[in-house]
């Protein structure tokens, strides 16, 4: 009788949009995909009862060691990955569903250390950015020389720290909202840069304090976020992309950034000590 393929055990950490997106997916098409479910951790327990299964239940995210769990998806918020990720790393791989949480340069040292001393991998969502590995790739020999990403979306799309956009109407059209390093730009708007942080996790040699961002309120885009990224190398070397993202008024989240992810699950097998774009 042949052996049965040994299935990816998969503990997802967050139950929000994007959780339940990949707990549902993972139940759904996981076998078919070499997945299984580990266990599922919400700070709230109430919100997984009635949909995920009670033996799947984690109940205190320090406990993830007593389960058999081969990779770890987070997917809840940046104060996670700083109290968990070294210790996920120690165990599992890891993906980090909130990059920008690696602006902090203490903590994406230590990630980064405990990935290669636990030869565990670092998985990083491309999200919405388009061209990710080209850009490390560019990194890596050493011929990226600038960095620019443009996030457009219609103000609603917004979750910012400070009052920056509290007085939008409707109809006002464009409005760039802030303009500088991605570092900055973390703080100011956590929930809306993964993408630049994703990028700038790529682009390691220019880092989060290199790369510039650009966050702009457009009222017209009420169907899309508009992502465009322009990379500059050696000898005259350019790139520009725009990338439609459709969403609904108020998503955070692109609706593609969904099946995304899904698809940065599928990568995370294992590549060793190290970080990788998936
Ligand atoms: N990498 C990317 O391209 C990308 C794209 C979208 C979202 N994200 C990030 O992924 C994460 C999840 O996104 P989402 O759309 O599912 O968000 P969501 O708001 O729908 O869900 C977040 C979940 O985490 C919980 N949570 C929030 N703050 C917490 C905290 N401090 N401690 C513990 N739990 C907490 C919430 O209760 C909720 O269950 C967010 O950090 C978001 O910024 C990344």
């Amino acid at each position: 009788m042949a052996d049965t393929p040994k299935l990816l055990a998969v503990g997802i950490v967050g139950y929000g949009h994007l959780g339940q997106h990949l707990v549902e997916r993972i139940q759904r098409e996981g076998k078919a995909a070499g997945l299984r479910l580990a266990f599922v951790w919400n700070r709230n327990t109430d919100k997984l009862r009635g949909s995920v299964p009670e033996e799947f239940i984690l109940q205190q995210l320090s406990r993830f060691t007593e389960r058999n769990v081969d990779l770890i998806v987070e997917v809840c918020h940046p104060q996670i990955v700083k109290e968990f990720g070294a210790q996920f790393l120690s165990r599992a791989h890891f993906m980090v569903g909130s990059p920008s949480a690696l602006a902090d340069p203490h903590l994406n040292q230590q990630l980064r250390q405990a990935a290669a001393c636990h030869g565990r991998t670092l998985y990083v969502p491309s999200g919405a950015l388009w061209g990710g590995q080209d850009i490390q790739r560019l990194n890596n020999n050493g011929t990226l020389s600038a960095l620019f990403i443009r996030m457009s979306k219609h103000p609603s799309c917004f979750r910012l720290m400070g009052d920056l956009l509290s007085d939008w109407e409707e109809g006002e059209g464009r409005r760039v909202l802030f303009k500088g390093s991605v570092s900055e730009l973390c703080t100011l708007a956590p929930n809306n840069v993964n993408t630049m942080a994703a990028a700038a996790i790529a682009a390691s040699r220019l880092g989060f304090g290199g790369v510039t961002g650009e966050i702009v309120s457009d009222t017209e885009l009420s169907q899309f976020h508009v992502v465009e990224v322009e990379v500059t190398g050696a000898n005259g070397f350019f790139v520009k992309t725009v990338r439609r993202n459709p969403a609904q008024l108020g998503a955070v989240t692109g609706s593609a950034t969904y099946n995304s992810f899904w698809s940065s699950l599928l990568c995370c097998e294992g590549h060793g000590g190290r970080v990788y774009l998936c």
